[in-house]
């Protein structure tokens, strides 16, 4: 009789125990599809605002060869570009330092010259939707000139001088008619600013975000991930947007405010202003792409802040009215630096 009624008992407690689990984890699956849900949304919403790059695009802009982009990066590490052969694009933008050279101004190739802007990094400037903090050239090619002939950069005196100091070096003769073989002159400025631009668009990086847009949702780490809920939810991203986060359109500094009130220093730069002239431009700039931005220190146009967290906190302050608390900006400085090229490309 005991035994009888043991079994149903077993059995009974048995099929409980399983209903139970199974109820358990029926529980753990829906908090699982729960926070799938979430990472989901949060890889729609990343995706929407902060797109995969499209590498192939800038190539087919031009339509430039394998012969001229090579011949385009012996130019960019060209020191006879500037006046006293002593710099090339590289000086500035070395891309062995993800295309900075981490100063708040750069030195120029005559003595005691100096910039008035600090130098953005050229990974990925090609994707921009134009050249310099105020957008003063459309195009990486239309760009390259402007530092060989920018009296406090390469300083060289003019095109034709240019021109005729690789004319000097027979190699450069044959390289520019093996690049450029159609042409009567192949070795002219154009071409020179043609080919540098052409390696320029080859200088895309990529970042463990590249490979959480493309659908790997493990990329990332959860503080970055949070890091980057809060870079979406505060709205950094209108601003800091596209494949290049950043780089595609003009914003004033300072939406609630100007410039030195945030950075305690008065701003003598009028960004785009100081071409245009008008008040809508005042304090406008470029915003800036923030791939590599770990890397690229010091911060804003005038390279005047030394750290990023420092940047990010009067970003928050200044274009979002908002105190950031320290956890916030260290996850925020997490997400950023998951867009940095990978150390081993460098
Ligand atoms: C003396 C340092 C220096 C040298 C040399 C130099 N640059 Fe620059 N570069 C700068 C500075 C500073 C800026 C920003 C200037 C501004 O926005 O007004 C800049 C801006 C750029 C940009 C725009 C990037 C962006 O995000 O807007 C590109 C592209 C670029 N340089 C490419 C080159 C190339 C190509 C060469 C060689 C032909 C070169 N640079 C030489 C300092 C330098
Ligand atoms: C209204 C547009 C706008 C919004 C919103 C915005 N930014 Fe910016 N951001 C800019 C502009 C413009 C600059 C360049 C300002 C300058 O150099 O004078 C900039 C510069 C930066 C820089 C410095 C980059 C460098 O290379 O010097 C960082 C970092 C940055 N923003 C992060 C953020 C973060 C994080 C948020 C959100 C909390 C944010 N931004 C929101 C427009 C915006």
């Amino acid at each position: 009789m005991k035994l009888r009624l043991a079994i149903p008992i077993t059995v009974f407690f048995t099929l409980t125990y399983f209903i139970a689990c199974r109820h358990i984890e029926n529980n753990t699956y829906a908090k699982t599809v729960w926070s799938q849900n979430q990472e989901q949304d949060l890889w729609e919403k990343a995706t929407t605002y902060l797109f995969p790059q499209s590498k192939e695009q800038l190539l087919e802009e031009t339509g430039a060869t394998k012969a001229q982009i090579e011949l385009g990066k012996t130019l960019f590490y060209e020191k006879k570009l500037s006046l006293n052969e002593n710099q090339s694009c590289n000086t500035c933008h070395n891309l062995d330092n993800y295309g900075v050279d981490n100063e708040q101004f750069s030195k120029g190739s005559r003595n005691n010259t100096i910039g008035v802007r600090n130098t953005p990094t050229v990974f990925d400037a090609a994707f921009h939707y134009a050249q310099f903090w105020d957008g003063r050239a459309k195009t990486v090619e239309e760009q390259a000139a402007f530092p060989i002939l920018n009296p406090n950069e390469m300083a060289m005196p003019s095109e034709e001088s240019v021109v005729a100091r690789l004319k000097a070096m027979p190699e450069y003769i044959e390289k520019f008619n093996k690049a450029y073989p159609d042409e009567m002159e192949a070795l002219s400025f154009a071409n020179i600013t043609h080919a540098i631009g052409a390696f320029e668009r080859t200088l895309v990086t990529n970042s463990r975000f590249d490979d959480y847009t493309a659908g790997n949702l493990d990329a990332l780490t959860p503080k970055e991930k949070k890091g980057l809920r809060l870079f979406l939810d505060l709205n950094c991203a209108p601003c800091h947007s596209g494949s290049t986060v950043g780089g595609l359109m003009p914003q004033r500094f300072g939406q609630v405010g100007n410039y030195d009130d945030y950075t305690g220093h008065p701003n003598p730069d009028r960004g785009i202003a100081e071409i245009s002239n008008a008040p809508a431009d005042e304090n406008t700039f470029k915003v800036p792409s923030l791939r590599n931005v770990v890397h690229t220190a010091p911060y804003f146009h005038d390279g005047s802040v030394e750290t990023l967290e420092e940047a990010i906190s009067i970003m928050a302050k200044a274009q979002l009215n908002t105190e950031l608390s320290n956890e916030d900006i260290l996850s925020i400085k997490a997400f950023l630096n998951s867009l940095s090229l990978d150390d081993s490309a460098l």
